[in-house]
Parts: structure tokens; C-alpha cells; sequence
């Protein structure tokens, strides 16, 4: 789909759909007072029956008489002083949804209206986003709905700060478009997406934005004695890979982004049980973020040397799967206990964390869909907060600042020395679990990490389990996979001089 930016009166705009965005308690704006006189009063005949009240993302479709546009689409915006960002992202997602089912192929956004605090590139980029991934849906298998399926083709943004509004919404395609793309492969079914698909993936991304890209396969992570991957990867048919994305060069900051690619879930030898499997192939949301955040930001061109690491592997039980029990040593040379197959994350981080200390980084980030605990404590959906946890407050800040600007919101959870002996072993230097009644849970799978991050490296942990997943469509969310992640951590990156 395609976004446009025109400069015209409303009553000039000629289009299936117009959507005009309003605040509640307040006169109607100049342009549409126009556009209203020329339908004959029927946008204030509305609006004074009190049928709708400009409330939050409440909706009214008007069929308007002599005008050129038929159709405008009334959207609440709420009360001026609780206005965000993401209302106008809201507001787009709404609006896409609902052309998408009267079956058109473009609509127009007036985008003037919604000016508030924020500025013109800020809005337009909150509306391209909304527009785009409002537009999102995993279809690929569908046969029968997808043969009558009318494509969205254009969507026109109207304003009179063509400059700003097109800057902006360029930014939104970008990272929409890309996390479009990390939607794609999180809903993309594990028979397909085995580690090696996961690894063609970032070669293809590379080659299409001129990025380096090393895949270790199962001999070279064997050599380079990466065995907590390995070991995670045993129990399955399809061997995992690391893959490593590099952008820029060391005359710039480095900073290592690193993902959880667990292709599927099971739970291995220690499998989930009844319903808990059945959203697994999310598992690889961490390295999906990471691939797309090495996209955006070679295509952004970010001063900045940014590594990409995602651990991919498959979790599963067989004969060869490992066990709980076993001892596995890791990059860093750590000793690990498996206590319980099902807490894998943690172990193929362990590895991708300790092979991050060559760059010697100025920041590491981890992402992961590492536990329920998280989801448990701070909730699970789409507008859920990811749980972030870490060992430099500077950088905690940085990145929940970033997460409120893109409203993928983070809350910081405790991590203090006395967790890390919640991960100490009877056998081997660490175990992969902490309390056995998991307790806590989110906490002990952060102290685990630590144990491989440089102590004198500032690294944070999103643990995103929560967020990752989406039940229902809402808003600019469809169901799948969410994406959550990419547009937080290229905010970040591009505020990292700020
Ligand atoms: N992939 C799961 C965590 C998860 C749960 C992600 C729900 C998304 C939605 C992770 O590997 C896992 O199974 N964690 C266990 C850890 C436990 C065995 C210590 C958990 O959360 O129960
Ligand atoms: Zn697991
Ligand atoms: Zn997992």
C-alpha cells in the first residue's frame, strides 16, 4: 500500500472515504466547518445529537450529499490535554480496519486536525504507522477469503504542512513496512521457519541492505564451543544456527542488539503442557526484532555500529533431546545445570551474550520472549508493557523513554546481587531455573543472563513474553505475532546521542 501526501481543502478531496479526527469539547476546525456547510450541515447535525461525542476512537460513518468525497469517517480523539502519539496510530489503525470492510481500495486521512503539543513529522509518522500495520494481516494460507479480497491500495494524507507531514510519514512506512516483515516470520509456521529458514532470512536481509552476515552452523558453534546452543538445539531434526548482523563500523558506538530465536517451543523433555504450546511459534519474536531493527536502521542510516545477534534454535524432545540434568558449558566458559528443559532461552542467550564481549559494545540489548513469569506479573497482549531488567539505570531510562514514545511501554523489574543466588547450582556454576515454585520467575531468568554479559558493559533485558503475542485484532494490531520491539529500539538508537 501506498501513502501520499497532498495539499488540498476538504471540500476537494475526492476519495471513497475521508476520516476527519476531533477533539471532544470543542468547535468544529475552519477546514471542516467548510466541508460541513457544503454537506448541508450534516457533519454539525451529528455531532449535536450527541450520538457521537468525539470520545476516544469512537466512530460515526456519514454518507455526505454534494460533496466530492461520500463517505467521512468521524474519529474521536478524546480530551485535547490526554492527547498522545499513539491516539493518532490508534485512530489510523481504526480507520484502515474499517475501509478495509467496506471493501475500498483508498480513503483519505485529514491530518491537520489532530495537531496538538507533537510536531507535523511526529503525527504523520504516528499515522503512517497506524495505517500500515492497521492494514496487516497474516493471509498467506487463506484460499477461499483472499480470492475476494480487495487490497488497500492508497491512503492520502491531507494537509497543508506537506514538508513535515511527508518527512514523518516516510519514517512510519519504514519501520511499519519492517514490522510488517518481523510479523510475518513470527507467523510463520514452525514446519517452515526451522533455524536454518530463520538464518536464509538474515542472509537476504543483508544482501538487500548491503549488511554483513555471519551464520555459525551446528559445526562451527560446536568449535567456537558454543554448547548451551547446541545443546538446546539437540532434540530436533532442524540443527540451530547464530546468526550475526553487522551494520556500520567501529569508528562509530557499538551497540549489540541480541535476540531469543527459539523456532518452536515444546518445552523439550520437560514438555508444556495442555494450551501452552499452542502460541510457541512466537518464540522467535527476539530475533525477528533484531533482523528488523538491523533493516531499519541501515535504511534510516544511523550513525551508529549496530550487531544483530539471534540464537536460533528448535526446542524439542526426542531421543537425542538434552535432559535436565545435564552440564553444558557455554562460550564464556560457565558451567550450566539444566534444571528444566522448558527455561531454553535463557541457555542459547547464553551463548549469544558472551560472544558480544569481542565488539566490546557501549550497550547490550537482549530481547526475548524468555518467560510466562513476565507475562504473569505484568500482563500478556498487545498493549501489555514488556518487563525490562539490567545492570545500568542510564540505559533502563534511555530505553523506557524510547518505549513511551512509541507506546511499546517497559516496566523495570528488580535485579540485585541476591537474585543471582537464585541461579547458583549444587553442581555447575549456574542453573537455568531459579526458585522451584517460580516465583519470581521473570527475576531468576534475568539473573541467569547476567552471568554472561561483561560486568563492565552497560546491558539491559526486555523480557517480552507479554507483548508478543496478539489474541484479537485491535486497533493497529491483528492477530499474530506483533512486532513488538522494533519501533522501541530503533527509537532508542536514534535518540542514543540525545
Ligand atoms: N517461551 C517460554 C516463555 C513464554 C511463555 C513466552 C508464554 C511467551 C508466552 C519460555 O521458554 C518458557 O517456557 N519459560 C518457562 C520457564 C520456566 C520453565 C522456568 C515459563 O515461563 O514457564
Ligand atoms: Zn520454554
Ligand atoms: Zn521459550
Amino acid at each position: 500500500m501506498k501513502i501520499e501526501v497532498l495539499k488540498s481543502s476538504l471540500e476537494s478531496v475526492k476519495d471513497e472515504l475521508l476520516v476527519i479526527g476531533l477533539f471532544q469539547d470543542e468547535k468544529l476546525p475552519s477546514e471542516v466547518i467548510n466541508l460541513d456547510k457544503k454537506s448541508g450541515n450534516q457533519i454539525s447535525e451529528v455531532i449535536s445529537s450527541k450520538d457521537f461525542k468525539s470520545e476516544l476512537l469512537q466512530t460515526s460513518l456519514i454518507y455526505l450529499k454534494n460533496t466530492s468525497c461520500s463517505r467521512i469517517l468521524l474519529v474521536g480523539l478524546g480530551k485535547r490535554k490526554e492527547y498522545k502519539l499513539d491516539n493518532s496510530r490508534g485512530l489510523a489503525g481504526i480507520s484502515t480496519k474499517a475501509v478495509k470492510s467496506l471493501k475500498k481500495k483508498a480513503f483519505s486521512i485529514y491530518v491537520d486536525s489532530q495537531k496538538h503539543n507533537s510536531s507535523y513529522e511526529d503525527i504523520a509518522q504516528s499515522l503512517a504507522e497506524g495505517v500500515i500495520l492497521g492494514n496487516y494481516d497474516y493471509d498467506l494460507f487463506k484460499t477461499k477469503d483472499k480470492k475476494d479480497k480487495v487490497e488497500l491500495e492508497k491512503c492520502s494524507f491531507i494537509t497543508n504542512k506537506v514538508l513535515e507531514v511527508k518527512q514523518g510519514s516516510s519514517i512510519g512506512y519504514l519501520l511499519a513496512e519492517t514490522v510488517s516483515y518481523v510479523r510475518d516470520l513470527i507467523n510463520t509456521p514452525s514446519m517452515i521457519k526451522v533455524p536454518e529458514y530463520l538464518a536464509k532470512q538474515a542472509e537476504s536481509l543483508a544482501k538487500r541492505n548491503h549488511l554483513k552476515c555471519t551464520v555459525f552452523r551446528e559445526k562451527d558453534i560446536e568449535k567456537m564451543g558454543m554448547n548451551a546452543l547446541l545443546a538446546v538445539g539437540k532434540g530436533s531434526v532442524s540443527p540451530p544456527r547464530l546468526v550475526v548482523l553487522e551494520y556500520g563500523n567501529q569508528k562509530q558506538d557499538t551497540i549489540v542488539v541480541v535476540g531469543k530465536g527459539i523456532t518452536f517451543d515444546s518445552g523439550g523433555l520437560n514438555l508444556k503442557p495442555g494450551d501452552y504450546m499452542n502460541t510457541m511459534k512466537e518464540d522467535m519474536s527476539g530475533a525477528a526484532a533484531v533482523f528488523g531493527i538491523l533493516e531499519v536502521a541501515s535504511k534510516l542510516k544511523l550513525p551508529l555500529h549496530i550487531i544483530g545477534i539471534a540464537a536460533c534454535a528448535e526446542n524439542m524432545p526426542s531421543g537425542s533431546a538434552y535432559r535436565p540434568g545435564d552440564i553444558f558449558r557455554a562460550y564464556n566458559g560457565k558451567s550450566i545445570e539444566v534444571a528444566n528443559t522448558d527455561a531454553e532461552g535463557r541457555v542459547v542467550l547464553a551463548d549469544a551474550l558472551s560472544y558480544t564481549n569481542k565488539y566490546e559494545p557501549k550497550a547490550i540489548i537482549d530481547i526475548a520472549t524468555l518467560t510466562g513469569a513476565c507475562a504473569v506479573a505484568l500482563g500478556s497482549g498487545p498493549t501489555a508493557p514488556a518487563g525490562v531488567f539490567g545492570t545500568d539505570e542510564k540505559l533502563i531510562r534511555k530505553l523506557i523513554d524510547a518505549g513511551s514514545k512509541t507506546h511499546e511501554r517497559l516496566w523495570q523489574l528488580p535485579l540485585w546481587p541476591e537474585h543471582s543466588e537464585n541461579v547458583k547450582s549444587k553442581v555447575a556454576d549456574v542453573k537455568n531455573l531459579g526458585s522451584p515454585d517460580r516465583y519470581g520467575g521473570a527475576i531468576a531468568g534475568a539473573a541467569f543472563l547476567k552471568e554472561f554479559v561483561d560486568e563492565k558493559t552497560p546491558w539491559a533485558h526486555l523480557d517480552i513474553a507479554g507483548p508478543a503475542w496478539a489474541d484479537d485484532q485491535k486497533q493497529y494490531f491483528s492477530f499474530g505475532g506483533t512486532g513488538f520491539g522494533v519501533r522501541l529500539i530503533i527509537q532508542f538508537l536514534r535518540d542514543w546521542k540525545k
